[in-house]
């Protein structure tokens, strides 16, 4: 098995929380030194929905995320290999990180079809086929170019009931890792992270954990959870993952958006996340509060003159009301998501800036405490 070389050092812990498990880092990647813990908003075609690249620069958001999947269908191999790559290609300078495509396997299941080499989807639209294996995801993500990409690895739904089914997919990740490190081209540009699975079962995870930790690699994922599971098996399995990892490398929590979700999860020593919710649920019209959301479509905003939140740093609050943006809403006009995505982008930042600073400063518990109550109180 050849060992992808590692650059030492990728993450500096530059704080410690001295009650919970929180760590603030630096990570040094090729494109850009991302200050974690760390919400990484979700492109999946390369650039996010309503948004410019350099508009989120401007949101100062330091790395985003794209999928292997979709850019292997459009724009393609080819034109991300003419193009120099997926930075090229979309004018950002910024840190990226590609999933493998492994995910894909949850949410276009009807269209997929698993076997030992990988994953044969089916295009949605035009019917064409592929043959998504270790080998395969590792050819398109090393033509795409990211800082971080994921091995592909073999995702059950959390919420699945075949005990068996979570402990063949496990071992086939192992199995798919090791193809994915023998067949990645440019280890030393991109460095690519494992993927913790085992589903709710701790057992299996902590096997997982044995079993991936004993690969060189710079940094791990925490896959197959945040599918529909009970909370207490979530932060369970969290556990479980950030206890058996290494200290010194960044922890990736794969598909995890909710303020809640983030604030404890940063507290049992998660380091970077992603997820859709905060950019789609700005399509329909919901803007992301401390206390919780605004959902503008709702008539009761129609004669609201002030912003979606008071200080918030945002060029939308800074400029529109939300008796505005719910008239632009009523209309069906565009700029109303790109209003509403740029406000819940630069909530989420703001979040991760909040959590980030107590653990600088080692008021994390204080922070956790003033979050939930604002999220938790009752606003009657
Ligand atoms: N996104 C959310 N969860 C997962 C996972 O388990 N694997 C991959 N590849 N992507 C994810
Ligand atoms: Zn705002």
């Amino acid at each position: 098995m050849r060992l992808s070389p590692v650059r030492n050092q990728v993450m500096d812990i530059i704080a410690k929380c001295s009650t919970t498990k929180a760590r603030a880092g630096k990570l040094a990647l090729p494109h850009q030194v991302v200050d974690t813990p760390v919400f990484m908003p979700v492109g999946t075609q390369g650039t996010l929905k309503g948004l410019t690249p350099q508009q989120l620069k401007t949101i100062d958001v330091q790395i985003m995320l794209g999928n292997t999947y979709h850019l292997g269908n459009q724009p393609g191999e080819e034109v991300l290999i003419k193009a120099g790559g997926l930075h090229n290609f979309m004018g950002w300078d910024r840190a990226l990180l590609t999933d493998s495509g492994g995910f894909q396997m949850v949410s276009l299941i009807k269209l997929s079809e698993l076997s030992e080499e990988g994953v044969k989807f089916e295009h949605p639209k035009n019917g064409t086929q592929m043959m998504l294996s270790p080998e395969k995801s590792m050819e398109i993500q090393n033509a795409i170019g990211a800082d971080i990409m994921m091995q592909l690895d073999d995702v059950v739904s959390s919420t699945e009931t075949d005990q068996k089914r979570f402990k063949e997919a496990m071992y086939r990740s192992v199995r798919w890792l090791d193809r994915c490190l023998s067949s990645h081209k440019r280890p030393d540009a991109q460095f690519l992270f494992p993927i913790i699975q085992g589903g709710l079962d701790e057992e299996l995870r902590r096997d997982c954990l044995r079993e991936m930790t004993a690969r060189q690699v710079p940094g791990f994922a925490v896959g197959g959870l945040s599918g529909g599971e009970c909370k207490d098996d979530f932060w369970r399995m969290v556990t479980v993952s950030t206890d058996g990892l290494p200290t010194d490398k960044p922890r990736y929590l794969m598909g995890v958006g909710y303020a809640v979700d983030l604030i404890v999860c940063v507290a049992l020593g998660c380091d970077m996340f992603d997820c859709v919710f905060p950019t789609r649920t700005a399509r329909f019209g919901s803007a992301l509060i401390p206390t919780g959301q605004h959902q503008l479509k709702a008539s009761e905003y129609s004669k609201d003159f002030t912003p979606i939140q008071e200080y918030c740093p945002c060029t939308t609050c800074k400029t529109y009301t939300k008796a505005y943006i719910h008239m632009l809403f009523k209309m069906n006009h565009p700029s109303a998501c790109h209003m509403v995505t740029v406000h819940n982008v630069t909530f989420q930042a703001q979040l991760m800036h909040g959590i980030r600073d107590s653990i600088i400063n080692d008021t994390c518990p204080e922070f956790i405490i003033s979050s939930f109550k604002k999220l938790y109180s009752d606003p009657s």
